[in-house]
């Protein structure tokens, strides 16, 4: 039975007795976890930490700078923001399968965060969002148990290939306990309670080849369906909400012409563990006024639905 602000402190205590006088490398991707490690990393060495934020063309809308906003400006924080917009996009080109992008995202992002880390000579350690249920099913996975059904994004060669040591201080929290520890450490109610988002991002939620015009429209209407859903008190009773850009054109009328259009698919669940999962039972008026706004504000999307499946069978991602 423990109280989180001695725990924050003690965690505090024993990154600094851990890393001594020598510099870390974060990897800062706007999601929970290591938001949290940024913040207890901060609190912990300050100076000594230099976080690296990797733009790769497939994050919500402005999320970069959000993260450069809540770490660097607020926080003091030291964060590289490299946008790599333009070498994933390369990469992509013509891949339309879905564990194939999966695996050049991930790969490039390896690159990437290598690429960096080089600059920072005097680094000595890489920290790690990693959490207790991941060093479970990591475990899991050594002896066979857990079966992989989506390669999940997978930094794991990283600290060998740049010769770091590995700083995991998250390693014996569950989720909610990350959650208590951001808020403890002073970050915002709405960074530290985020749904969770995939590392390969839109990527897998653009279906087949991604594109930048895809991955621009999808941005809009995905961040059209948050606000809606934050000003209808919906967020936080949805584990996983987003939009999904479907490559597929339909027929519409707008004032006296008729438009011929790409189509989203709104996907919100509710979930305990997020291997299985129920759609939300989103109120019609709230899917309507979302639908209204993306159809009315992104031009270039005149369908909106809503998707209805169960996991399983259905995944929550499409991909
Ligand atoms: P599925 O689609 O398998 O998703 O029902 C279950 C949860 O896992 C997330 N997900 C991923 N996360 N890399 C990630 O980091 C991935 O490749 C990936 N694929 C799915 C998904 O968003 C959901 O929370």
């Amino acid at each position: 039975d423990w109280n989180m602000p001695d725990y924050a402190n003690e965690a505090i205590e024993k990154v600094r007795a851990q890393v001594g006088q020598e510099e870390v490398i974060l990897g800062l991707s706007g999601g929970v976890d290591s938001s949290v490690v940024a913040a207890l990393l901060h609190r912990a060495i300050g100076e000594q930490l230099t976080c690296v934020f990797v733009d790769n063309g497939l994050l919500r809308l402005n999320e970069a700078e959000q993260v450069m906003l809540t770490f660097a400006r607020n926080l003091g924080v030291k964060v590289i923001h490299v946008d790599a917009t333009e070498q994933f996009m390369g990469h992509l080109k013509g891949v339309s399968d879905p564990e194939a992008k999966r695996k050049i995202i991930g790969r490039e992002f390896v690159e990437v965060f290598q690429a960096e880390a080089q600059k920072l000579p005097n680094a000595k350690w890489l920290a790690q969002g990693t959490i207790y249920p991941d060093v479970i099913e990591s475990a899991g996975s050594k002896t066979g148990k857990a079966h992989t059904i989506k390669s999940h994004h997978n930094v794991g060669g990283l600290p060998e290939t740049l010769n770091l040591k590995l700083l995991e201080p998250l390693r014996e929290l569950f989720k909610d306990e990350v959650r208590e520890l951001g808020i403890t450490l002073g970050l915002p109610h709405e960074m530290v309670y985020r749904h969770p988002f995939p590392g390969p991002g839109l990527g897998v939620r653009i279906l087949g080849e991604v594109k930048q015009e895809f991955a621009d429209l999808l941005r809009r209407a995905d961040a059209i369906f948050i606000d809606e859903l934050r000003a209808a008190d919906w967020y936080d009773k949805t584990s996983q909400a987003f939009a999904v850009f479907l490559p597929v054109k339909s027929v519409g009328v707008m004032g006296d012409g008729r438009t011929y259009e790409y189509v989203v698919a709104l996907r919100a669940v509710e979930t305990q563990d997020f291997m299985t999962a129920h759609w939300a039972e989103l109120p019609h008026s709230l899917l309507g006024k979302v639908s209204n706004r993306i159809i009315n504000e992104v031009r270039g999307i005149n369908r909106v639905v809503y998707d209805i499946s169960g996991k399983p069978p259905a995944t929550i991602e499409w991909e």
